[in-house]
């Protein structure tokens, strides 16, 4: 590429930062970087090339680079997302400038980094993982296409905060178990191989459960995998409507599965 041709690719971009660093700071505050930026830089690309070149105290959680550990959620001009995967001149206003502020609703630990304490501690009242039957064969455990596909939707999740953090009720109340718990709730409660939907819906029927969600949106909204958990949380509760009867016809299809595993 010829000197010309490399400098109309680029452009130069105000990127403000909130920073804040509990040791010293009152309060959070805006401080402007101008960095160059082509149509590839990412905003994670453009964070660390402030990080390295001019503000080595810039602080913000990465790793994978690639939209999968889900490490690297903030707010971009004020919606979440990630940033390894969004180039800077996609969120530039007017003056070239782009805001990044840290995750809303949770403690700043410094600068963009946020303690998701609430978040895992939510994540893990709903029993997250499989409660296969007892005498599970070692051989395969089928399930149809079509019960593969009703799981798709939460399957992607890769934990990233996104939508926790962008939810209204969260935001009032940290008891309440968010769409992030409640997505993954779905996903055990649909998967046939669990073996304690009802107990699952019971709890989900509870205080703080999915009758607390007040269906606003911003969790789709803000998902950066265009995952739906009002849908999922909408399904849980007409599943709550049916437990009993939904829980029985989950014992009569894994004594199936189990039958066609021996
Ligand atoms: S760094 Fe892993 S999702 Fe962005």
């Amino acid at each position: 590429m010829t000197g010309n041709r490399m400098e109309a690719s680029t452009q130069s971009a105000a990127v403000r930062i909130q920073r804040f660093d509990p040791d010293v700071d009152k309060k959070p505050y805006f401080r402007t970087y101008h960095i160059p930026v082509t149509a590839d830089t990412t905003i994670l690309d453009a964070l660390d090339a402030i990080k390295q070149h001019q503000d080595g105290s810039v602080t913000f959680r990465r790793s994978c680079r690639h939209a999968i550990c889900g490490s690297c959620a903030m707010n971009i001009n004020g919606r979440n997302t990630l940033v390894c995967n969004q180039p800077v001149r996609a969120h530039l206003d007017k003056k070239n400038q782009i805001s990044i502020r840290p995750l809303p609703y949770l403690p700043i630990i410094k600068d963009l980094v946020v303690d998701r304490s609430s978040f895992w501690e939510q994540y893990l009242k709903v029993k997250p993982w499989l409660l296969p039957p007892d005498g599970v064969p070692e051989k395969e455990y089928r399930v149809s296409p079509d019960e593969v596909a009703a799981l798709q939707n939460a399957e992607t999740c890769i934990m990233c905060g996104a939508c926790y953090s962008a939810c209204q009720v969260v935001a009032l109340n940290k008891n309440y178990l968010g769409p992030h718990a409640l997505l993954k709730a779905f996903l055990r409660v649909l998967d046939p191989r669990d073996s304690q939907p009802g107990q699952r819906l019971q709890q989900l029927d509870g205080d703080y459960g999915v009758f607390r969600c007040h269906t606003i949106f911003n969790c789709i909204d803000a998902c950066p995998k265009q995952l739906n958990p009002t849908e999922a949380i909408e399904t849980l509760r007409k599943l709550i409507q049916k437990r009993v009867t939904f829980a029985a016809a989950r014992e009569v299809r894994q004594e199936k599965l189990l039958s066609e595993s021996r």
